[in-house]
Order: C-alpha cells, then sequence, then structure tokens
C-alpha cells in the first residue's frame, strides 16, 4: 500500500488554538515588563548605573592610568603595583587582555572618582564578592563615585569573554580602615 502523502496545508491559515494565543501572549507581556524594568533598575537596587561616560581614545586612557599608578603605588605584588590614592581623588582602572591593572588600595568610607575603561577589547568588570557589573568598552571611560563600606581584599573578575585568557583576567581592590589595616 502506498504511503498518501498528508493533505497540504498552510500553517498560518490553521485555526489557532487558545492556549497557543494565551502562551503567546504571556510571552509579550513578559518581554515589554522586562524591557521598562530596565528603566527602574537605574532607580532600584542601583543594579544599572545611570553613571557618567565619555569618550576617551584607549591609548589616552592607558597614559593617565600609568600616570596615575606611578604617581600613587606604594608598593608591588606579583609584578602588579599596588596604588593607594589620597581620598577622595580621582582613581584610575584599566581592564586589557588579561588582567584588571593596577591593585588599588582605597580606604573605608572615603569617596573615590574610579574611572573605568578597556585598552583593547571589550571586558566585564564583576566585583566580587558584592557582584557589581559594569561593561566596560574601549573608546569609553566610565567614572562613578565608589565608597567602600567594609575593609577587605575584593576580587575583580571578567564576566565578558575577551579571548583565550579570559578566566585568568583578574584583579584587585584592597579596602583599608584609617589605620590601614585590612
Ligand atoms: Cu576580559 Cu574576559
Amino acid at each position: 500500500m502506498a504511503i498518501t502523502s498528508p493533505e497540504r496545508r498552510v500553517w498560518w491559515n490553521e485555526p489557532v488554538e487558545r492556549v497557543e494565543l494565551i502562551w503567546a501572549g504571556v510571552a509579550l507581556l513578559w518581554g515589554l515588563f522586562m524591557f521598562f524594568f530596565m528603566i527602574a533598575w537605574h532607580f532600584i537596587g542601583q543594579q544599572n548605573l545611570s553613571n557618567e561616560a565619555y569618550r576617551v581614545v584607549p591609548d589616552a586612557y592607558v597614559q593617565k592610568v600609568e600616570d596615575f599608578a606611578q604617581k600613587y603605588q606604594v608598593r608591588d605584588e606579583a609584578g602588579t603595583p599596588v596604588v593607594k590614592p589620597p581620598a577622595g581623588v580621582d582613581v584610575y582602572l584599566l581592564g586589557r587582555l588579561w588582567q584588571w591593572w593596577p591593585v588599588l588600595e582605597l580606604e573605608k568610607g572615603q569617596s573615590y572618582r574610579l574611572h573605568l575603561s578597556a585598552a583593547d577589547w571589550q571586558h566585564g568588570f564583576s566585583l566580587q564578592p558584592i557582584n557589581i557589573n559594569i561593561q566596560v568598552h574601549p573608546g569609553y571611560e566610565h567614572v562613578m563615585t565608589l565608597t567602600p563600606t567594609e575593609v577587605g581584599e575584593f576580587g575583580i573578575i571578567c564576566n565578558e569573554y575577551c579571548g583565550i585568557g579570559h578566566h585568568t583576567m583578574t584583579g584587585k581592590i584592597i579596602v583599608v580602615d584609617k589605620q590601614g589595616a585590612k
């Protein structure tokens, strides 16, 4: 017995199932909710940064970070300068293949203007364990006010895939109290 081909049908002419319509509606509404909630996140929980960003030439930014590091370096940790700027100044951090540079040593309770940019690639600044995340692009200099609230060592990882050494791209912010203890 020959197998007969199915009756020819055009799928968009088929009657729509009620449950299908409901699910499509739910997905659409949820998408719209999430879209508008991106704006709300700027105000709730400070999860999205409504911060300042400026255009910058990557090489010029690298130069600024190097000048900053040279000016305030206090010691060395495995070849990376540890930089301790005075309270209240502008501090600079650079993302590049594959490190966050330099190590910053900041004082608890003091406010700093943190500048953040990349030399080469897109990186993801992720401060652990408090989980502050910022997309870092070469050509854009983010500036935000940072006030450390607890002493300790905070790791920075890269959470944007940036090549073969991505998983090794780490850095550190050390927060000390007024006496310099961590
Ligand atoms: Cu930088 Cu991943």
